[in-house]
């Protein structure tokens, strides 16, 4: 019997068994091990009173201590607390233990697969949706938002701090959309002077102004089959939100210095870094123009907010510029990933973007190919927040050496940057730097 007892606890299962009384009789070392609980603290006691809940919890057979006569061999997955307070899940196996035809009692042989569901868990998050890198449930709850509003035409406003990714979310909106064949046409209404942007938004025709020699199609336009992206719509002048509610409500205006009426079938994304909310009650936004374009609001949370997606963006853009700039992918030390999680990134995605360009090009100054603490711009390692100019005045390029000059160098030394490098005399930390001063505007 002792041999046997031993034999039961050399084999890496784990075994709990107890009578139709639930009073539990044999407790494996490996039960031990996976339970937290020890022999002398379940053997002969009933399985309810020592285990919170019951071993199987609400999959018990024995939870009104009446046997349930078919019990044959059951299979489960049991969500398990452990002595120490742990959720551990276990996959059981329930099998009768027979004396002669009778039952006797019931014996769970049971697997600790806490890591598999852990593991499966971390598999179902999305880190790349269509281009936008997050794995964060805030990110993921945007994908369910991204998915749901594409198929349908509804107007959306994306409001999101600057560098978040507005932009990046309507264009996938418009990818997923069943608009995907058309246009997708973006207007940034804060960057157009107010004289200006009713013609850019609905055209002109001939002779309509002064320098209108011919006719042009406006943004509206344009999009047809689309879809229309207001870009920073909190930015546009009161007299010019009219027009544009006018013209979303319909989806009919005139061109300038015309009276035909012209229809369009668009949709209409918008964003703001703005509280509109608060602009209304100042008296700059109309009430009526928001309710139009926010039926649907989606909002993309800063970057301070996710900062345990920083090393996928990192590693993303480390690979988008190895990419771009044809060399092996670039590593970053642990200390300068630490220095990147413990920012605040006021600039959110785009400041990140900028300092990871920047660090790779500062790194192969010295260690090519990984980005140690020294090659982040100044004012991460003190603090600052002025960071603007650090990026600007290192990377400003030398004097008559343009990029048109290193784009032909490149050309003559059929693409290999090194030997085009040497072509100009320059070093080739400083080719790179011109290539990225270039892409960055
Ligand atoms: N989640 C993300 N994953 C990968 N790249 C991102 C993500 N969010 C933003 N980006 C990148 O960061 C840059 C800034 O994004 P975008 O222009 O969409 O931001 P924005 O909110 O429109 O900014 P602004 O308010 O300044 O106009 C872009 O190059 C974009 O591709
Ligand atoms: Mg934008």
């Amino acid at each position: 019997m002792e041999h046997l007892k031993n034999l039961l606890d050399s084999i890496p299962i784990a075994i709990i068994a107890h009578d139709l009384n639930r009073r539990i009789f044999y407790f494996s070392r490996y039960a031990e091990e996976i339970t937290g609980y020890s022999r002398e603290e379940v053997i002969g006691r009933d399985c309810h009173s020592v285990f919170p809940g019951g071993f199987c919890g609400s999959k018990c057979s024995f939870k009104s201590k009446i046997v349930v006569p078919s019990l044959s061999k059951l299979e489960y997955n049991i969500k398990f607390i452990d002595k120490k307070g742990n959720t551990k899940y276990l996959e059981a196996k329930v099998v009768p233990i027979y004396e002669g035809k009778k039952i006797y009692g019931v014996c769970a042989v049971f697997e600790d697969i806490t890591s598999d569901i852990i593991n499966e868990k971390e598999v179902e998050k999305i880190t790349n949706f269509h281009g936008i890198i997050g794995k964060t449930d805030k990110m993921q709850r945007l994908y369910a938002q991204i998915k749901n509003v594409a198929k349908i035409s509804v107007p959306v406003l994306i409001l999101g701090e600057s560098g978040t990714g507005k932009e990046l979310v309507a264009n996938t909106i418009h990818k997923l959309s069943p608009r995907k064949d058309g246009p997708f046409v973006a207007v940034n209404c804060g960057a157009i002077p107010d004289s200006l942007i009713e013609s850019e938004l609905f055209g002109y025709v001939k002779g309509a102004f002064t320098g209108a020699t011919k006719s042009k199609k406006g943004r509206f336009e344009l999009a047809h089959r689309g879809t229309l992206f207001l870009d920073e719509i909190g930015d546009v002048s009161p007299a010019m939100q009219v027009k544009l509610l006018r013209a979303i409500q319909t989806l009919t205006f005139e061109r300038l210095g015309d009276s035909k009426k012209i229809r369009v079938d668009i949709r209409i994304i918008s964003a703001t870094n703005k509280d509109l909310s608060e602009e209304i009650l100042k008296g700059n936004f109309r009430e009526d123009l928001f309710y139009r374009i926010a039926v649907i609001p989606l909002k993309i949370p800063p970057l301070r907010e996710r900062k345990e997606d920083i090393p996928l963006l990192v590693d993303h853009f480390l690979k988008e510029f190895a990419i771009e700039f044809n060399m092996d992918i670039p590593e970053i030390s642990h200390p300068a990933m630490e220095i990147l999680k413990r920012h605040n990134w006021p600039g959110n995605i785009r400041e990140l973007q900028n300092v990871v360009q920047y660090s790779l090009v500062e790194s192969f100054e010295s260690s090519l190919g990984v980005i140690e603490p020294i090659h982040l711009p100044k004012y991460l390692l003190e603090g600052q927040v002025d960071h603007d100019i650090v990026i600007h005045k290192k990377q400003k390029p030398r004097k008559n050496l343009d990029i048109e000059k290193v784009k032909e160098a490149i050309e003559n030394a059929g693409g290999n940057k090194v030997k085009a490098a040497k072509m100009l005399g320059i070093s080739r930390a400083t080719l790179y730097r011109i290539l990225a001063k270039h892409k960055q505007k």
